[in-house]
């Protein structure tokens, strides 16, 4: 889950990431596979945001879900004040890319086994 900064992914979030990918040659990314979703206030949803983080997936070799795009915008409006989101359609897309996520993370098990 990603909030957007300046166009692109919070340099916490990158500043972990990068952590964790090194030492070079054993980075704990490597072959993984990922689910990304954001939120934001604007209207465009994190959107640039994750782009830059599937550009960053390559370099780390990790396999991120490709569908459905999450990206939830106006988020100011989908989530009530104890922080639940509340938007039907919204919850519907995650639960989908969850689903996608868990399969995805079988097929690959598998296909490492072999
Ligand atoms: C430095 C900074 C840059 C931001 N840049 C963007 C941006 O490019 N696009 C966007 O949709 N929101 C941007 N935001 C808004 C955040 O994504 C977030 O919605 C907002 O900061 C509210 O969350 P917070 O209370 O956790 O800070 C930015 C916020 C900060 C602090």
């Amino acid at each position: 889950m990603t909030p957007e900064y300046n166009y692109s992914v919070p340099g916490v979030l990158k500043n972990a990431i990068d952590w964790a990918s090194r030492p070079y040659g054993d980075s704990a990314w490597q072959g993984k596979p990922a689910a990304i979703m954001g939120a934001s206030m604007g209207t465009i949803g994190t959107a640039r945001a994750q782009y830059h983080l599937r550009q960053i997936f390559v370099f780390l070799n990790m396999f991120p879900i490709n569908q459905p795009e999450v990206m939830i915008g106006n988020a100011a409006e989908q989530f009530d004040e104890q922080g639940n989101l509340t938007d039907e359609k919204t919850k519907e897309l995650i639960r989908q890319l969850l689903q996608n996520l868990a399969d995805w993370t079988r097929r690959i098990g598998q296909s490492q086994r072999q």
